[in-house]
């Protein structure tokens, strides 16, 4: 069976296609077939991060591009969508996913953010699939820890992995490869990361 992970957040810039680029990468570094689809044709997106000339080890494509038949050929599939979903499409999103995974900065204002999508989706199906990564985490205190706590005690299903921030991420971004394999010192750490969550919820 195929499963379908979808990545979305309430705000731009939080990290999803760093996270969707990432965890494909995880995946097929652990032999499985993933494909990772682009649904955000924007700047920034995980479409542009493969064509750049480092060269993604899985195949990246666009949603307009995908045939639906050849879909079941991979283990994986995961969906790099837009930011600030509708929530018409959020719900659409979450009847063709098997996994929902929300990428939030753990400053008040993103978090609040993120409560506002998790709030809509409480009650409806959908809110079983649905779990929130901490990302950008400053690899200093317990920003992440706190943010964790408040938000279960809100009743949403948070990662206990984090990905932290991290230079690594951002040049890997700009040479089309992954922050494993960016020369820098933390290049191994950013990754682990990644190796956490991977095994956590793909
Ligand atoms: N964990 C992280 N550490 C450092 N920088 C990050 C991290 N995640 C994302 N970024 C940077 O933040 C910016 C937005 O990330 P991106 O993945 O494109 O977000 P989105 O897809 O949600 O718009 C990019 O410059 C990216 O390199
Ligand atoms: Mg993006």
């Amino acid at each position: 069976m195929t499963k379908v992970v979808a990545i979305t957040s309430e705000k731009g810039g939080v990290g999803k296609s760093t996270l969707a680029v990432h965890l494909a990468g995880a995946a097929h570094a652990a032999g499985r077939s993933v494909l990772l689809i682009d649904e955000d044709g924007r700047v920034g997106s995980s479409l542009r991060w493969a064509a750049r000339t480092g060269g993604l080890p899985f195949q990246v494509m666009a949603a307009g591009d995908v045939k639906p038949k050849r879909l079941s050929a991979f283990d994986l599939i995961i969906l790099d969508t837009e930011g600030r979903p509708r929530r018409r499409d959020l719900r659409q999103l979450a009847e063709r996913t098997d996994l929902i995974l929300v990428p939030s900065g753990v400053s008040t204002l993103e978090l609040e953010a993120t409560r506002e999508l998790l709030d809509f989706l409480s009650g409806e199906d959908a809110a079983r699939k649905t779990r929130v990564v901490l990302t950008r985490v400053p690899p200093v205190g317990r920003a992440a820890d706190e943010a964790r706590e408040d938000l279960r005690e809100d009743g949403v299903t948070v990662c206990n992995a984090v990905v932290r921030h991290y230079a690594a991420y951002q040049k890997a971004a700009e040479l089309g490869i992954l922050a494993g394999d960016v020369r820098d010192p933390r290049a191994e750490a950013a990754w682990n990361d990644i190796l956490a969550l991977a095994g956590e919820v793909l």
